[in-house]
Parts: structure tokens; sequence; C-alpha cells
């Protein structure tokens, strides 16, 4: 059986990491999420009150707390720095908008596309991001970019959210994600943006073992075909 690449690209939740957790069990693969490596990067930042203007500090925080992932005994992903888990810490709202000014800096993009690679080596991985068809992986089997609607999509975060504990208003979620959308899909470096051999999937309205089954179906008809 041929160990496919699988690369899920699209906006903020728009599904792609409940998707792509469930079909990395179902087909046991890796999930790597790309996102919480930004999102651990912004962490190392604030906390050390550095900005835009010291990204090689940044890179060196990054070196000394090296990004890992982990799991809790009922299998949920854990994420570490060094040896601290900040599985919720990178999850909360100064992260959230914090996020996007990191990531648009290509000397950190450079270091965790180098490091999201050398994880996704050994192939048998499904990996979520916003430009993982495009930049990461160019040469993925199979590339998914998922959408959905604005307020769908604020919805669904805003009941992650409040299963997490993570105060939030409705209202503003929407205007955060619309201005992450726009900020993600502007930025120079690395654009959010569908590869052209991707396949687009609108998840309004489309329940998560929907999604699960699309992309699914198309993975195992290459995984087959190997
Ligand atoms: O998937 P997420 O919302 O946890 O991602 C957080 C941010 O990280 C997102 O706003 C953009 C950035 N990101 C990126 O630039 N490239 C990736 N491959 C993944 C995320």
């Amino acid at each position: 059986m041929k160990n496919i690449r699988i690369a899920v690209d699209g906006p903020a939740s728009s599904g792609k990491s409940t998707v792509a957790k469930i079909i990395a069990k179902n087909l046991g693969y890796t999930y790597l999420d790309t996102g919480a490596m930004y999102r651990c990067a912004t962490y190392l930042a604030l906390k050390n009150d550095l900005t835009d203007e010291n990204v090689a500090m940044i890179l060196q925080q990054l070196d000394e707390h090296p990004i890992s992932f982990g799991r809790d005994i009922e299998g949920n992903q854990l994420v570490f720095l060094g040896d601290v888990d900040v599985t919720l810490a990178i999850r909360q709202n100064d992260i959230t908008n914090n996020v996007s000014w990191i990531s648009a800096l290509p000397e950190i993009r450079e270091e965790l596309v180098a490091q999201q690679r050398r994880i996704a080596e050994k192939g048998a991985i499904i990996m979520d991001g916003r430009d993982i068809g495009t930049v990461v992986l160019p040469d993925a089997e199979l590339k998914i970019f998922l959408i959905a609607s604005v307020d769908e999509r604020a919805e669904r975060r805003y009941k992650e959210n409040l299963e997490k504990g993570i105060p939030t208003d409705l209202e503003t979620l929407k205007e955060e994600i619309a201005a992450r959308d726009y900020k993600d899909s502007h930025r120079k470096v690395s654009p959010l943006k569908a590869a052209d051999d991707a396949i687009t999937f609108d998840t309004t309205g489309v329940n998560i073992e929907g999604v699960v089954n699309f992309i699914q179906e198309k993975a195992k008809k290459i995984i087959d075909k190997g």
C-alpha cells in the first residue's frame, strides 16, 4: 500500500484540523497541525515581549524551546515547547490575534517550513495549514482546500471556545475571522490560496462526517492505486 501525503489548506475554522485528525486516525497516518507551530512562535514572541524587529531572537527562542507534539490518555493532541505543555495557552485570544504578524515573517516561515518538511519525509501524513499544498509539500499526492462562510466558521469556533472555557463574543469572532482571512490571504510570503491542483470543497452546511468521507474517498483511491 502506498503511503501518501495529504495537504489540507483553508482559512481559519474551515474544519481542517477536525477532519484531518479523524482521517489520520482512520488511516493510521501522522497528523501535523502546522497552525499550532505558528501559534508556538507567537507564544514565545509575546512571552518575551518580542516584535517583528526581533526576528533573530524569536528564532533563538524556537531553537531553545523546540516544538513537539504528544498525546494525552484520551488520544488528544498535546503541543509542547521544550518540556512545557502549551496546548491550551496557544489557543488563547492574545495568541490568535497576534499570529498573523508572526506568520508573515519570512525567516519564521522558512524555519517552520523546514521543520514541517522533515516531519513529512516518511510520508503517511496529513498536514493542515495555509500553504501546505502550495509551499510545504507542492508534490503532495492529494491536496484539499476547505472553505466555508464566515458566519459558519465563527459559529464553529464559538462552540469550540466555549468547550475549552475560552470567553468569546460571537460578533467579535466574526470580525476577527474576517480580519485574519484578509491578512492570511494578502501577506507577501506564502499567502493563503488554493494550489492549482487542489480540490476545493465548500463545507458550509456539510457535517464533519461528510467532509471526512469526501477526503477519505479521494485518499483511498490514490492509496489503492499505489
Ligand atoms: O490553523 P490556525 O488557525 O491554528 O493557524 C493559526 C495561524 O497560523 C493562521 O492565522 C495563519 C498561520 N498559519 C500559516 O501562516 N501557515 C500555516 N501553514 C498554518 C497556519
